[in-house]
């Protein structure tokens, strides 16, 4: 990515979301986003790594509180307005837009592009590969592991996330000495 465009991305995230949160979630985030491009070449990789920085930056733990709208809608809102702020690439801001509205299993919008479905698949694997922070986070042991289980039943999920959560669910199941799968 342009590197004057990841300057701003990455202070637009710093002003709105905590260390430990963009540490454990956002950066896993991108890793597995880009990750899951290899195998999907025809996937434009920039609208991928743009939704991964940008999917959660209204979360309920960003810094500043904002109005009780879902976080993916008003993140598309706010991902709207800094695109637009830099005359970003007009096509590519309507595929990055609905990649982040896109990205919770559990809300509307469906993932329709494979642009989104590797967004949504990310932030679920996100879960798996930083699991102990989620289970700190979340502080509720069967909540935790309810949460990932249905992680691993979303429809949309891309046939490698699945295989590398499966495998990761394996050693969380040994290492919290219980059965999730
Ligand atoms: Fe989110
Ligand atoms: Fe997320």
């Amino acid at each position: 990515m342009d590197r004057k465009l990841k300057n701003k991305i990455m202070s637009l995230i710093k002003s709105n979301l905590p260390d430990y949160f963009i540490k454990h979630h956002i950066k896993a985030v991108v890793k597995e986003a880009l990750w899951l491009c290899n195998f999907y070449p025809k996937a434009d990789k920039e609208v991928v790594e743009i939704s991964s920085w940008l999917h959660d930056i209204t979360h309920p733990l960003s810094i500043k509180p904002y109005e009780q709208e879902d976080h993916n809608i008003a993140s598309a809102k706010k991902t709207q307005k800094f695109l637009d702020s830099i005359a970003f690439d007009n096509s590519k801001t309507k595929k990055i837009i609905h990649c982040i509205k896109a990205h919770r299993s559990s809300r509307h919008p469906e993932p329709k592009t494979i642009e989104a479905k590797i967004v949504a698949s990310a932030d679920n694997l996100a879960h798996f590969t930083k699991f102990d922070f989620l289970y700190k986070k979340m502080n509720n042991p069967q909540k935790t592991f309810d949460k990932i289980k249905r992680d691993l039943a979303s429809t949309f999920m891309l046939p490698e996330a699945l295989e590398k959560a499966r495998k990761i669910t394996f050693e969380i199941e040994k290492k919290y000495k219980t059965k999730i799968l």
